[in-house]
Formats: structure tokens, C-alpha cells, sequence
């Protein structure tokens, strides 16, 4: 897939200021292509739609990476910049304080107008912008609009996973089961039961070195890892449907406290999109309603599922530092492409960590409460947007994003 935001190899090898700025052109033409790509199949009313509050509309989705580029890059540097339209920063605005009001987020779905075709029209605006400001800058504004470009770009690839996983949810609301895209497939994924030491002892986690990474990736620093082994492999559909036939989702006292109380709320009897119909399992994929097949890692369990299959299985889920230790020595299959994995870790801030100052401070630091890590990367994550030292963050009971499993255990 051509979406890849430049890697630091590109960067080193970008030998003249010509070659950067097209680097980064080619960048950003390329990611914001692929937003247009993963929208394409979906009509003006699927894009408009909000089946949850923490799910956006695929067209707000569109705007509001858009509204990202307009506000951080385009307000701030591009002095002949003319705004499109000046009500579109209160709708598209997300969660970030220091840029303003912004529209209620569980409301977005009501935002039929600007239409898909305005929103279209908005993107195509800034996006010429964008382009002009790159080739006409010199070298020191370069210097200045090239880490905007880039954490845009990275921000963008976040969205492109969410417009997935968004319009998925909404899809599952609907009993015709849509398709969101007929050539969909899984993607290839190993199989295995066995375990594999991960390297005790003063290990070092977290992102060093050249190229990006996102502000709480950071700071680098040293864990202490006492003997574990850790899965491979993902746990599969199969095993999971071991659990539910051992009744799993019944005894209370394989699950935590809220999340016994979200299986009683909800009802929950098996992950997200599973439907039982005539003593079959099926699953609500992106290519629509296809039979469970057993072989394949599990997808769309919160965290609450994720540890009570992990306490009936007699064991663990990892911490993030033996999942990234793990990971960079080259021990897991999977790691990648296929599901987050959930890992046992709060999602807090590395030791020493502060947030920048100003309004993209606010990207990561302020979540850093009442959530779990997960680490790798889904089948729905955009290709080269995650790394070993990847974080990535939900609230314990979410279960609509590609979320699964990989196990451990102390010996
Ligand atoms: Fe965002």
C-alpha cells in the first residue's frame, strides 16, 4: 500500500532540501488518498452516521483531519492562508482545548450539513493549501512545517483505523448486515500453542533513536522483567469459543468487578460482532457476515473479556514492557496486522514524561487516566503507522476496535 509517511531511512537519504520538501509532498498526497480510499465505498448516508458516542461519522472523521492540517499548519504558517469556512473549526474540532469550542462529540452524527460532497470539496481546499505552502517554503519555514505535516500525517493514519472501525460498529446496528468492503479478507496469520522466554532481568523499553514517534512513546528508560513466557500466538476464535462454551461469559468469578457489571448490563455472551443463528457463530467483518473461523485470532474483546480469558486460562495477560521486550526481540508472530493486543498495563506516563506546551500537548498526555494499553497493530492499522514501542489506548470496556489476545505465564 502506497500510504507510508516517510521513514527515517527516507529522511537520511534526503540529501537536498528539493528532495525533502518531495518527500513530503508525495507523503502527504499519499495518506490523504488513502482516507479518500477507505471512504469511497460508503454512501453520503453511511458517512453520516454515529452509532455510539466514542464512534464518529465517517465524514467527520474526513473533516476533522482536514480541520487538523487548516488549524496547527495552515492558521499558523501560511500567511496568505484563506480559511474555508470559519464554523467548520467549532464542528471539527475534537477534544482540543487551547484551539477553541468545539461541538458536543456524541452529537456528531446530527452534523448532516456541510454534506460529503462539501466535506469533499473542504479537503480538496486545504489540501491545495497545503501542497503550495510545502513547495514554496525555504528552508528555515521547512524546518518549522515539516513536523506539523508529519505528526498530521500519523494523526490522519489513527483516523483512517478509526473510520474502520467506526463504520464497522455502525454496520453491526444494522440487520441486514452491510458490506463495507466485498474483497476484504483476513489477513494471513500464524498458528501454534507454544511459549517462548522473554530475556529476564534490566530491559529497555520505549522509543530511541531516529524518526518519529509520538509524545508518549517517550521517555526511553529501564524495566526490571522477572521470568515469563509468552504466546506466540494470538488466542484464537476456537479457544474462545472453549470459554463460552465453559461458560465463561456465566461465572462471575473469572471477571473483574465492572466487568461482571458490564456482562450483566449489556448481556454480553461472546466478543462484539459474533451472532449465534442456528447453533452457528458467525461474525460481522468488513466483508459482512462470515461463519467464526476457529483457527483465526480473536477480535472485538474489551479488556474486561481479554482478563477473564486469561484467569480461566490460568494465566496472564503481559505488561507492556514484556510485550515490547518480547516484540523487539523478534519472539512474537502476530505482533503486527492482525489485532491490538490488550496488555495488563494502565496506560500512564513513562517516567520523566511531560507534555509539549500549547495545543498539541493536549494529543496524548491528557488521556493518560482510566485507560488500557494495547500494543502491535490491527489488520485496519494503515501499513508502517505502528512500531515496537507503539502505544496504543481504550477505556477497559471498549470492544469495536480490532482488539484480541496474547497471553503469558510465570514459571
Ligand atoms: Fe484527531
Amino acid at each position: 500500500m502506497p500510504h507510508i509517511v516517510p521513514s527515517a531511512r527516507d529522511r537520511a537519504s534526503a540529501s537536498s532540501e528539493a528532495s525533502t520538501r518531495s518527500i513530503w509532498i508525495e507523503a502527504f498526497k499519499a495518506v490523504r488518498a488513502e482516507t479518500e480510499r477507505r471512504a469511497a465505498p460508503l454512501s453520503p448516508e453511511d458517512q453520516n452516521v454515529q452509532s455510539m458516542p466514542d464512534a464518529s461519522p465517517t465524514k467527520w472523521h474526513r473533516a476533522h483531519t482536514t480541520w487538523f492540517f487548516e488549524t496547527f499548519l495552515l492558521k499558523a504558517h501560511a500567511a496568505d492562508y484563506r480559511e474555508f469556512d470559519p464554523r467548520f473549526g467549532f464542528l471539527f474540532n475534537s477534544y482540543y482545548v487551547a484551539a477553541g469550542p468545539r461541538y458536543s462529540r456524541p452529537e456528531r452524527g446530527m452534523i448532516t450539513r456541510p454534506d460529503a460532497a462539501e466535506v469533499a470539496a473542504y479537503r480538496a481546499h486545504v489540501d491545495t493549501a497545503v501542497e503550495r505552502l510545502m513547495q514554496n517554503a525555504d528552508t528555515a519555514m521547512l524546518g518549522k512545517i515539516v513536523p506539523i505535516v508529519e505528526i498530521g500525517l500519523h494523526h490522519e493514519q489513527q483516523h483512517q483505523e478509526l473510520m474502520f472501525t467506526d463504520i464497522l460498529h455502525a454496520f453491526a446496528q444494522n440487520p441486514t448486515n452491510p458490506v463495507c468492503d466485498p474483497s476484504w479478507r483476513m489477513p494471513v496469520f500464524g498458528r501454534g500453542s507454544d511459549y517462548v522466554r522473554i530475556p529476564p532481568g534490566i530491559r529497555s523499553i520505549g522509543f530511541e533513536g531516529e524518526g518519529f514517534c509520538f509524545d508518549n512513546e517517550q521517555p526511553a528508560h529501564q524495566v526490571l522483567l522477572r521470568e515469563a513466557v509468552i504466546a506466540r500466538h494470538l488466542v484464537t476464535n476456537g479457544e474462545w469459543l472453549e470459554f463460552i462454551a465453559d461458560g465463561g461469559y456465566r461465572a462471575h468469578d473469572l471477571w473483574l468487578s465492572d466487568g461482571w457489571a458490564k456482562v450483566e448490563a449489556e448481556g454480553w455472551q461472546a466478543p462484539g460482532y459474533w451472532r449465534e443463528i442456528e447453533g452457528r457463530w458467525f461474525s460481522l467483518t468488513l466483508a459482512g457476515l462470515k461463519p467464526v473461523d476457529p483457527h483465526a485470532p480473536v477480535l472485538q474483546v474489551s479488556y474486561y473479556e481479554a482478563d477473564a480469558f486469561a484467569r480461566w486460562s490460568g494465566k496472564h495477560l503481559p505488561t507492556e514492557a514484556e510485550w515490547e521486550v518480547a516484540a523487539r526481540a523478534g519472539l512474537l508472530a502476530d505482533a503486527f496486522g492482525v489485532a491490538w493486543q490488550w496488555t495488563r498495563s494502565a496506560y500512564l506516563p513513562y517516567p520523566g514524561y511531560r507534555a509539549a506546551e500549547g495545543a498539541l500537548g493536549e494529543y496524548n498526555g491528557k488521556f493518560m487516566i482510566n485507560q488500557m494499553v494495547l500494543r502491535g497493530s490491527s489488520l485496519a492499522t494503515p501499513e508502517g503507522h505502528a512500531r515496537a514501542s507503539y502505544r496504543n489506548f481504550f477505556h477497559p470496556p471498549a470492544r469495536w476496535q480490532f482488539s484480541g489476545v496474547r497471553l503469558l505465564d510465570y514459571r
